[in-house]
């Protein structure tokens, strides 16, 4: 399902935030990928989801290979993925139905089968009963299960989480946890970055670590 076989990630000369990483998960994989600040993580996603491109190497997704990827394919490509980010990304001036809809609305798929779709997956990010509200009437948790539910109302079969409990309190990050568990269990392969260790070693997950774009460890628990 993802493969990085030799990858490099140069920004200018003297900042190299990937060194030779090879990494293959399979689909239906749930991992961390961990290390402090700087070490690689959003390089790594942002590379995995064709936001940026290796410097060098190999990388396949869902059957792309993302260094022949035409610009036409990117939509399709991204379709396979979803992502969220550390500060949510909603928009404050839409509704939780709004927020969650638009991926469906820019694919111009019917309302009677987008009314239904997020009805679906508002139930099981357990926000059905908020979907009337804006962002900022929800508690941080429930902003980012909203955002949970915008990147898989399309079905992706990878989810991409990037440091998805930054802004949350040890609580709310445990259930946000729990919540990528239930999607990972419903077939979705998930990828998280975290620069919380505590919240990996209560779970018992493969987990990747990185540190100055090194690959320093891959232990299945
Ligand atoms: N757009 C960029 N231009 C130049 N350097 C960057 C850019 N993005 C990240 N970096 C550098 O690459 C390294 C890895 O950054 P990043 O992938 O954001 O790490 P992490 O997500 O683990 O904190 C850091 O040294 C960072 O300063
Ligand atoms: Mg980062």
């Amino acid at each position: 399902m993802i493969d990085f076989s030799h990858v490099y990630k140069t920004y200018q000369e003297d900042v190299v935030a990937l060194k030779n990483i090879d990494l293959s998960i399979n689909k239906g994989e749930f991992v961390f990928l961990t290390g402090p600040s700087g070490a690689g993580k959003t390089t790594l996603f942002k590379i995995l989801s064709c936001y940026d491109h290796a410097t060098s190497g190999d990388i396949r997704v869902a059957g792309y290979d993302l260094n022949k990827i035409k610009p036409s394919e990117v939509p399709f490509f991204r379709r396979k993925i979803g992502v969220i980010y550390q500060d949510f990304k909603l928009l404050s001036d839409r509704t939780v139905f709004e927020n969650v809809a638009l991926p469906l609305e820019v694919r111009n798929e019917r309302q009677s089968y987008i009314n239904k779709r997020v009805d679906e997956i508002l139930t099981e990010v357990g926000l059905s009963h908020k979907k009337t509200k804006y962002p900022q009437q929800l508690s941080g948790g429930e902003q980012q299960r909203v955002s949970i539910a915008r990147a898989l109302v399309h079905h992706p079969g990878i989810l991409i989480a990037d440091e998805p409990t930054g802004n949350l309190d040890p609580d709310l990050s445990e259930d946000i946890i729990d919540v990528l568990d239930k999607v990972n269990a419903q077939g979705t392969t998930v990828f998280v970055a975290t620069h919380d260790l505590d919240l990996v070693k209560r779970r018992a997950k493969r987990h990747i670590c990185l540190e100055a774009g090194n690959m320093t460890g891959d232990t299945q628990c």
